[in-house]
């Protein structure tokens, strides 16, 4: 299930009012991994993400999910293949949580997709035990529940159509660091099943952790696709360029460094830190 855009060009609107967003896009999101998109605010990962599952479709170009080829010819009722295969989570999916219970909600997509009310009721309740909320919600209104819950609802009301592809954009976003380690875990599981996940976040510390892949977009342009420990060895001079931050642990290790201490490599992780620095301890003594 690998999605590969080829020079994928893309503009809103028509005419002299038309504007390049995406500008020459080729890159591959591998299958069965999670991959992350990250980038300055308005660099263009929420306008490539809606061309997975063809909201969007590329103006010039194709992109290739899996054996569905996504162009500008592509006819609304063909995008019903595509859809089937593309969980998307928009930013802030619980705006859109809209049933008397959880498990109304959860089980609406399947219903609509055709399935019987035994089949979308045991989809749901798989679904709301994977993003982790207790059954004894299921029965509540969704607007009852904590912030965080209503965004797992709403999380597993994609999953529950078991799309083999499944996108979110920012699912961290307001979540407390409860709420957002419970998201890690949940990403973590689906990869465990095979999913390809595409994660835009603007959380470097999240991204070190779950992610395999990362493409960083700048200006409408993927200026790096390559693993998460590549990328944060960028040197600084770069990352202040494309306005990004280092993972925590990283930006820690820079004030150490601004203080005279020295390290091999740029530790990336909470552990990797923690060794650079006992080392570092270790010569010194
Ligand atoms: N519906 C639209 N019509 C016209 N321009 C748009 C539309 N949506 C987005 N844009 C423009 O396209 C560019 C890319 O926007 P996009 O939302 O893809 O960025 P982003 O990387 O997801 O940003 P953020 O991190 O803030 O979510 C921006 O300049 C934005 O103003
Ligand atoms: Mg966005």
């Amino acid at each position: 299930m690998a999605i590969t855009f080829e020079q994928v060009n893309f503009s809103y609107g028509q005419g002299s009012l038309s504007q390049p967003i995406l500008k020459d896009i080729s890159t591959t999101i591998p299958s069965g991994k999670i991959t992350a998109i990250i980038g300055q605010t308005g660099s263009g990962k929420s306008t490539l993400v809606q061309h997975i599952n063809g909201l969007l479709k590329p103006t010039n170009g194709k992109v290739i999910i899996n054996d569905f080829e996504l162009t500008s010819q592509t006819k609304e009722k063909q995008l019903v293949a595509l859809r089937a295969q593309v969980g998307m989570v928009f930013q802030f999916p619980e705006s859109q949580l809209f049933a008397n219970t959880v498990l109304e909600d959860v089980m609406y997509g399947s219903l609509n997709f055709g399935q019987d009310h035994l089949a979308a009721k045991e989809a749901a309740q798989a679904a709301l035990t994977m993003v982790g909320l207790p059954s004894q919600h299921w029965d509540k209104s969704p607007f009852a529940l904590s912030g965080g819950q209503m965004r797992r609802v709403a999380i597993a009301g994609t999953l529950a159509l078991n799309p083999p592809i499944i996108v979110l954009d920012e699912p961290a976003a307001g979540l407390d660091p409860l709420g957002q380690a419970e998201l890690v875990k949940l990403m973590l599981n689906l990869k465990k099943q095979d999913k390809t996940v595409v994660l835009i976040s603007h959380q470097m510390d999240q991204v070190m952790t779950v992610a395999d892949w990362t493409l960083v977009m700048h200006q409408g342009q993927v200026i790096a696709a390559e693993t998460p420990t590549t990328l944060f060895n960028r040197p600084l001079s770069w990352f202040k360029k494309v306005h990004l931050d280092l993972p925590t642990a990283g930006q820690f290790a820079q004030q150490l460094m601004a203080q005279g201490w020295q390290f091999k490599e740029r530790p990336l992780t909470l552990e990797q830190l923690a060794q650079a620095i006992n080392q570092e301890v270790t010569i010194h003594e």
